[in-house]
């Protein structure tokens, strides 16, 4: 998939399953570098950002092998090896390859990690934190080279980031006592991570809690199922936000997209939800009272694009302020080829919503963005041409399948 042609302006109807989450897979992948042992990991999504993981790990002599949506990871023959540049460039959660290979090995040597660009992305609080519980990390040019194993202690992140707690965790199962981490992330991901961790022998206390408490204790392999996608959940509510129609999303978590939820219920979308089923019926749409982008439990900063593309049509105007990453507008330009009302300045993008998109030709710039301008895509007069949706294969499985078989008119091209 290099470009995608859309036709717009085709409601959606149908059922989709999401699949399980990026975010969740990913670090618990890094994890099964930390821990000898075999895993089985049901509900795996297969995207990009998972194929650059296995080779990773294939790398470290950790074989994978698929079962339908299950991934068999067997880490027992693992050696210690540099990571590859080029798998590493092209991914942020790469960076996890450092706390698990502390763990396992006692030395890591990894690239600076890839992935979008949303400002400038440092890794100091993963660094920092780790120094300050005894390992020594230079961080070179172009590498991350580290060794030595975690004393016990107490650490405090100045931010809730998620990357930084999931590294810590994994540097933990290593220490020589138990590791506290303050203000830490309490995304779903995380707690996932650590529900993880413990199957695999270790102690965590404050599991969804900003202060996690890791005791290590002997570790070895488990089975563990990964969460239901809450990014590409948003993303299909806003694809029938933007395109009109009535959709059913099963295998989801709604609980854990509250915030999107009462945006687009906000915004006049009919939500029906069960335990793991969402129905949306969206027609015409109006503005909310401003949103602001924060860590778990607030609203995510990786939806903001997406509800952005659901509002372009609304009847008034909805103000967004970007709070947890410094560059994240980087799509803008390509909405505003589809002639929408956008202003930006400096974190605050202002959405007045217009009587009707025309399909433009545009260029992805991270995922997120591209996505939203997909579902823009689907609500505007006309055709689109989406260029670089290779990008979209990152953190999407069957995108395109999925939106043809709800009734989108689009191809790959
Ligand atoms: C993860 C998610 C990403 C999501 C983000 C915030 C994965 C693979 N990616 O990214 O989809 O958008 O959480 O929910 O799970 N920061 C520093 N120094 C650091 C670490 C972070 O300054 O050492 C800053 C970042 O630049 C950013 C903020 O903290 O401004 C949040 O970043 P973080 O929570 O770490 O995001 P990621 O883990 O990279």
């Amino acid at each position: 998939m290099d470009s995608i042609q859309v036709t717009g302006g085709a409601a959606l109807h149908g059922t989709v399953r999401i699949h399980g989450a990026k975010n969740d897979a990913l670090p618990i992948l890094a994890a099964t570098a930390a821990v000898r042992g075999k895993f089985v990991l049901r509900n795996c999504p297969k995207i990009l950002d998972i194929e650059l993981t296995e080779q990773i790990l294939h790398t470290l002599r950790i074989s994978t092998v698929w079962d339908g949506d299950t991934l068999l990871v067997d880490s027992t023959q693992m050696q210690p090896a540099e990571i590859p540049n080029e798998l590493a460039c092209q991914m942020r959660a790469s960076v996890l390859f450092l706390g698990a290979l502390l763990t396992s090995c006692g030395r890591a040597s990894i690239p600076f990690p890839g992935g979008d660009w949303l400002g400038f992305r440092p890794v100091d609080y993963h660094i920092r934190a780790m120094e300050r519980l005894g390992a020594q990390i230079s961080a070179e040019t172009d590498r991350i080279i580290g060794s030595g194993k975690l004393h016990a202690g107490v650490v405090e992140l100045p931010f809730p980031s998620v990357g930084a707690t999931e590294n810590l965790l994994l540097s933990a199962l290593g220490a020589d006592g138990p590791v506290r981490i303050i203000g830490a992330a309490k995304e779903p991901e995380v707690s996932s991570l650590a529900a993880f961790l413990s199957g695999c022998g270790a102690q965590i206390t404050g599991i969804g809690t900003s202060c996690l408490t890791l005791t290590p204790g002997p570790l070895h392999g488990t089975a563990h199922e990964i969460l239901p996608d809450r990014m590409e959940t948003v993303t299909y509510l806003c694809a029938a936000a933007c395109a009109g129609g009535e959709i059913t999303l099963t295998g989801v978590r709604p609980e854990l997209s509250k915030p999107v939820l009462d945006a687009l219920r906000t915004a006049g979308c009919e939500l029906a939800e069960t335990e793991d089923t969402l129905t949306v019926r969206a027609g015409g749409l109006h503005a909310v009272p401003p949103i602001v982008t924060a860590p778990y439990p607030g609203f995510p900063t990786d939806a903001q694009p997406l509800v952005t593309a659901a509002l372009l049509r609304s009847d008034g105007i909805t103000v967004v302020e970007e709070r947890v990453f410094g560059s994240r507008f980087h799509h803008i330009p390509a909405l505003l080829a589809m002639g929408a009302n956008l202003e930006t300045a400096g974190q605050i993008l202002r959405i007045r919503g217009v009587e009707q998109l025309h399909g433009a030709d545009v260029t992805v710039t991270d995922l997120r963005g591209g996505a939203a301008m997909l579902l823009a895509a689907l609500g505007a007069q006309g055709e689109s041409l989406i260029r670089g949706a290779r990008i979209l294969r990152r953190g999407y499985q069957d995108l395109i399948p999925n939106l043809c078989t709800l009734g989108a008119n689009l191809r790959e091209v």
